[in-house]
């Protein structure tokens, strides 16, 4: 369990870095790369990737990358799974839910997961094997047994047709639990879930930096985490998460396609 607590606490520390970085920035005017239709790239993303890529390389420099701004192939090497920004498009409008996001992959096992929100100054981590933490203390999943009780998350996704089947799923679900929340940020949502406060959680299609570290974090603190690929490498794909209580996947009821 703690073989890797080293490579947790370096991850943490590029985590508060770029975190400390973003907070620079929030609600200043920022450059956009890409405006799509469903999605924006900013500058920051790259330069908050090449900001925690350099922080990391300091004590591991031999190690592979793949992030949401690029990746860095190194052959049986461990592989750094980076989003800088999770929630860029809440970034971008000045709403401050977002986050950064670290994992690091040994030999296709995530082996520890860092989700650090820079506006509320949480921390979210876990090592596999270990307990999930927030800034140092324990955290669980709810208790919530019953649909009728729960506040789910129904994330709508950035990619061709996955709005719409979002939006299918939130009519769907929504009848049958308390509240629907859409945080536009994957890995806090799961983090939210891990710490109790939330529920569940259904997207349609996510990238693997959005979850890596986050579903890690779900999985320690007591909850489920059912990922189902879309492409051959396993990098994006439909999550159903929950507290491990709730009959999620019986209450989704619903074909996931890519
Ligand atoms: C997005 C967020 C959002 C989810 C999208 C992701 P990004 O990540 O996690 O909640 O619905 O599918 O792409 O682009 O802000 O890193």
């Amino acid at each position: 369990m703690s073989d890797f607590a080293p490579q947790l606490h370096a991850a943490m520390r590029a985590a508060r870095r770029a975190g400390e970085f973003l907070r620079a920035h929030f609600r200043t005017p920022l450059p956009v790369d890409e405006m799509l239709a469903h999605d924006i790239k900013l500058r920051l993303d790259k330069e908050t990737q090449q900001l925690i890529e350099h922080e990391l390389r300091r004590d591991y420099p031999n190690y592979a990358v793949l992030g949401e701004e690029g990746r860095r192939v190194a052959e049986n090497q461990p592989e750094w799974i980076i989003d800088p920004i999770d929630g860029t498009v809440n970034y971008f409008y000045g709403i401050p839910l977002f986050c950064v996001s670290i994992a690091l992959r040994v030999q296709g096992k995530v082996v520890l997961g860092c989700v650090y929100d820079p506006m509320q100054d949480e921390c979210f981590c876990a090592l596999a094997g270990g307990l999930a933490t927030c800034n140092g203390r324990e955290i669980r999943v709810s208790p919530r047994s019953q649909m009728r009780d729960a506040v789910v998350f129904v994330g709508h996704g950035t990619h061709d047709g996955s709005g719409a089947a979002g939006i299918e799923r939130f009519a769907h679900i929504s009848a049958q639990v308390r509240k629907i929340r859409i945080l536009g940020t994957a890995a806090l949502t799961l983090c939210y879930i891990a710490a109790g406060r939330f529920d569940a959680y259904i997207e349609n299609r996510i990238n693997l930096w959005d979850f890596a570290a986050a579903a890690l974090i779900l999985e320690r603190a007591g909850g489920q985490f059912l990922f189902t690929p879309t492409d051959a490498q396993a990098e994006k794909g439909s999550v159903l998460a929950w507290n491990g209580a709730l009959p999620l996947p019986q209450a989704a009821n619903l074909p996931f396609e890519p």
